[in-house]
């Protein structure tokens, strides 16, 4: 379907020619009549996830905190262009949607500050209703192209924050504005809007909502655990499709069962499914999902559910494709779990980021060595001008989770890198070893092997909490969940 005979909203191709079979809909003054006419009031329940407006409002008043007397603006973004006027879905910029717990294409917050911390409004596109042409004429705002659109009071209300046109975000902004005082904006914001305004739009207000985000609230873990629930359920539907997939059907069908799992039991993927087989397992990020699915090969998955409140899972395994390692494929496995389970038990409060990251390398250099894969001694692997372990570990081997995949990516070295777990965060631990089919320095019987393993994990007050162990680390558990799944069909 087009929107060809719409007025332009998006983008407008070549005005439509004076045919009378091809009218413009909206220039007919009797259908426009005869369209504003008729209409019961459809159910315009916002999506709003329970729970979400409630911790929209404790993020807001962390970051009111943070931002004494300035002016703050978030905007939520738009759903990006696909292809000419055919759209992705639409979903929200995750700093907004943390202050807002608000799916609204095109909407801006403003933070206005008052004595008490700051006065909060939400700027949002106005809904077109059979009262206006624009209701079968407007592709992005009309009822009839995007189904049924709440009004303001409809969010106000679900949202429990004030909610206005977005025609008036400009006079809106201005009365925010305080003289001597930068007004901050992060999110995605209106082509033209921080220019009009002055306002600052760097890496301010984006660098600390992304340290602010880093400690979740039990909302969010809550959000986090079902992500990570359905996630692991996935697992176990792709699992059973490993047979047809071995049989002609490749990757893609792999990849096609965990992204319909994702849309089915929650918003969608939260990242590129990684599905790779044999000398694609190897690739870190192999979200191609092209090739063949290989009997006597690995296959590693790396795949993550996000919920309807936009949090997802981060998930990562490795599975023999016939379902028993090989002895070479297990003494990678048994390595890369080692590295794993010395990762794991350096997450937890007063920890530093860096701790898990040295105990996965410390492993991975040591196991390497004895294998003779090391041109160097261990010791000068690890040094900071040596590194040559990396070699087949190039990646990080963790980070934080929430939101985003790769949560609290705009936070500063020293608030990320730098610095010590607090209860409330949320990471992946998942170390790895790479070794390419055409990667000269290591044998014949170890190229074209790959094995990941992540894990999500909670840092609690008592330690740390892995919330996706319902899948098995070690090798032979990994085999007999692999059976498990395969021959029990109440498993996903
Ligand atoms: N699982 C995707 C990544 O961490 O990069
Ligand atoms: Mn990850």
């Amino acid at each position: 379907m087009t929107s060809t005979d719409a007025t332009a909203v998006r983008s407008m191709p070549a005005p439509l020619g004076t045919d009378p079979r091809l009218p413009r809909l909206a220039n007919i003054p009797a259908f426009a009549e005869y369209m504003s006419q008729g209409w019961g009031t459809p159910d315009r329940t916002p999506r709003v996830v329970a729970g979400a407006a409630a911790a929209a409002g404790e993020h807001r008043a962390r970051a009111s905190e943070a931002f004494r007397g300035q002016t703050l603006v978030i905007g939520a973004g738009t759903a990006p262009v696909r292809s000419n006027d055919t759209y992705y879905d639409f979903r929200p910029d995750s700093d907004f949607y943390w202050l807002t717990g608000a799916p609204i294409d095109g909407a801006v917050l403003v933070m206005a500050p008052s004595a008490a911390g700051h006065d909060s409004a939400l700027y949002i596109p106005a809904p077109f209703y059979a009262d206006n042409p624009e209701f079968f004429t407007n592709a992005a705002q009309g009822e009839m192209w995007v189904g049924s659109a709440p009004d303001f009071s409809d969010w106000a209300e679900a949202l429990a924050l004030p909610v206005k046109p977005l025609a008036e975000l400009d006079a809106g902004i201005t009365a925010a504005m305080r003289p001597g005082s930068a007004t901050l904006g992060a999110g995605i914001l209106p082509a033209g809007l921080a220019a009009r305004h002055g306002i600052d739009a760097g890496a301010v207000l984006g660098r600390e909502l992304s340290t602010l985000r880093m400690v979740k609230d039990p909302w969010e873990i809550a959000q986090l655990r079902e992500a990570v629930d359905h996630t692991v359920e996935g697992f176990a539907a792709v699992l059973a499709e490993v047979p047809t997939a071995i049989s002609g059907r490749g990757e893609r069908w792999l990849q096609g069962t965990f992204d319909r799992h994702a849309r089915a039991y929650g918003n969608g993927v939260g990242y590129a499914t990684i599905v790779g087989s044999g000398k694609h397992a190897p690739t870190l990020h192999w979200v191609r999902c092209d090739g063949p699915v290989l009997e006597d090969q690995v296959l590693l998955l790396d795949m993550g559910v996000e919920t309807n409140s936009f949090y997802t899972a981060d998930v990562t395994r490795t599975f023999p494709g016939s379902g028993t390692f090989s002895p070479i494929q297990r003494q990678v496995h048994d390595l890369v779990e080692k590295s794993h389970r010395a990762g794991l038990a350096q997450v937890g409060p007063g920890k530093y980021f860096a701790d898990f990251h040295q105990a996965c390398m410390e492993v991975i250099a040591n196991g390497l060595h004895d294998w003779g894969l090391l041109p160097v001694s261990v010791d000068e692997a690890l040094s900071p001008k040596g590194q040559h372990h990396r070699r087949y570990l190039v990646c990080g081997v963790g980070h934080h989770l929430g939101l985003d995949c790769h949560d609290c990516a705009q936070s500063s070295y020293e608030s990320y890198q730098g610095a010590a777990m607090v209860p409330g965060m949320v990471l992946t631990v998942e170390p790895g070893l790479y070794f390419h089919e055409h990667d000269l320095t290591v044998p014949p019987e170890l190229r074209g092997i790959g094995v990941r393993l992540e894990d999500d994990i909670v840092v609690t007050s008592a330690g740390s909490d892995v919330i996706s162990d319902a899948l098995p680390l070690d090798a032979a558990g990994i085999e007999a969940w692999m059976k498990w799944a395969q021959q029990t069909p109440g498993s996903r």
